[in-house]
């Protein structure tokens, strides 16, 4: 096979239609399409959408949605994807070649460095180290940027230890990249949920233009349903993988893109509604680790949905979450297996009974030591 197993993604597929709680989840609780029109005030007559193709680059109406999320983009600048996961395929295939180099936050969502690593690139880590509490080390990476570099990959929230960059720390990035000739792309899908009272991520996009954006519905909007995602980026760059889309889905499903628009332009409200869940799951989260102080090592997250503890006691986290699985319905990705992180599991606190789903963790741990 060409491309990896894509252990992660392989974990959720086995289970997430069979377990009772989507605890490892990284989206934001999901919603029916009623209460997606209760929230905003608004409907939309599908009996009259035309059931024909959208234009390759997306729907003018959800362009112009998204770019406005944005300082500096443009409509033209967006380009609609079916999901992030075609957009981060179709940055890596027209950016990325065998040979190159690219520098990739370590650990991250996989699909931003391993497709690289599939067609020949060499990826090279810039580690998040939960020693130095999941913060990024610039010696290390001017040590790793070099002539060589096509592109530098951040994910910003970051999944899974829910770092945060901030724009200072992005500028920095800009910076090294400039030197090398480096495009800087930041998978920024968790844009937008906070946690703490910290400060919102800027886009990157809204510090340089000549920078990358991937953006999604998945996550902090919490319509994954929809799997529509979108690039903005420089006109340069869109060109290039524009024809590569002619091989993949050619253009993103009309009503999607129309419910997509809807939420778009009424961003502030959805986000509002799922920002209050993080807040009160996050109370919980907090006290849960407290009680667990023995157990985790844990690092706050700075932003996004998604946490990243390390079990203090040798724990095989590969066996417990499949026992979370098996025996106590909860989903939880271990790190060993779908991160190669050994040690860590991944913790999503986005979604609803989030508290119903810790409790039953509690109680698996018990078992367990
Ligand atoms: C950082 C990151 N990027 C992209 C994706 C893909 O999301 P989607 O394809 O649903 O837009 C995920 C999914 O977990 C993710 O965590």
């Amino acid at each position: 096979m060409k491309y990896s197993v894509f252990t992660l993604e392989e974990w959720f597929d086995r289970y997430e239609f069979k377990v009772d709680h989507l605890l490892g989840s990284s989206s934001c609780a999901g919603m029916t399409v009623n209460e997606l029109f209760d929230l905003t005030g608004e409907t939309i007559d599908f009996g009259k959408t035309r059931l024909t193709a959208a234009p390759v680059g997306g729907l003018p109406e959800l362009q112009e949605a998204i770019a406005t999320w944005y300082k500096n983009t443009s409509p033209g600048e967006v380009f609609v994807t079916c999901s992030s996961t075609e957009a981060i395929f179709l940055l890596v295939e027209s950016l990325v070649g065998a040979g190159d180099s690219v520098v990739a936050m370590f650990p991250m969502y996989p699909a931003l460095y391993q497709l690289a690593s599939d067609i020949g690139a060499e990826v090279r880590k810039w580690r998040l180290r939960h020693e130095n509490q999941f913060r990024p080390d610039f010696a290390e990476l001017e040590e790793l940027v070099d002539e060589t570099t096509k592109l530098i990959v951040i994910n910003n929230p970051q999944n899974p230890t829910g770092n945060v960059m901030s724009d200072e720390e992005l500028r920095r990035v800009i910076a090294v990249a400039d030197r090398a000739g480096a495009k800087v792309w930041v998978d920024e899908v968790f844009r937008g949920i906070t946690v703490d009272s910290n400060p919102a991520t800027a886009s990157v996009r809204d510090l340089d233009q000549s920078t990358i954006s991937s953006g999604s519905m998945s996550k902090s909007f919490g319509l994954s349903g929809l799997r529509v995602g979108w690039i903005a980026a420089p006109k340069e760059v869109l060109d290039s993988l524009w024809h590569i889309r002619y091989y993949t889905t050619v253009c993103a499903a009309t009503i999607d893109q129309q419910i997509a628009a809807l939420a778009h332009r009424f961003r502030d409200v959805i986000l509002a509604r799922n920002q209050a869940i993080v807040d009160e799951n996050f109370g919980v989260l907090q006290e849960w680790m407290a009680e667990k102080h023995g157990i985790f090592d844990w690092v706050k997250p700075l932003g996004g949905p998604i946490t990243f503890p390390k079990f203090i006691p040798d724990v095989d986290t590969d066996e417990f979450c499949l026992q979370l699985a098996e025996k106590y319905s909860v989903l939880v990705p271990p790190g060993n297996y779908t991160f190669d992180a050994e040690g860590f599991i991944r913790i999503g606190y986005g979604m609803r009974r989030f508290g119903e789903a810790m409790e039953i963790v509690s109680g698996a741990l018990d078992e367990y030591f």
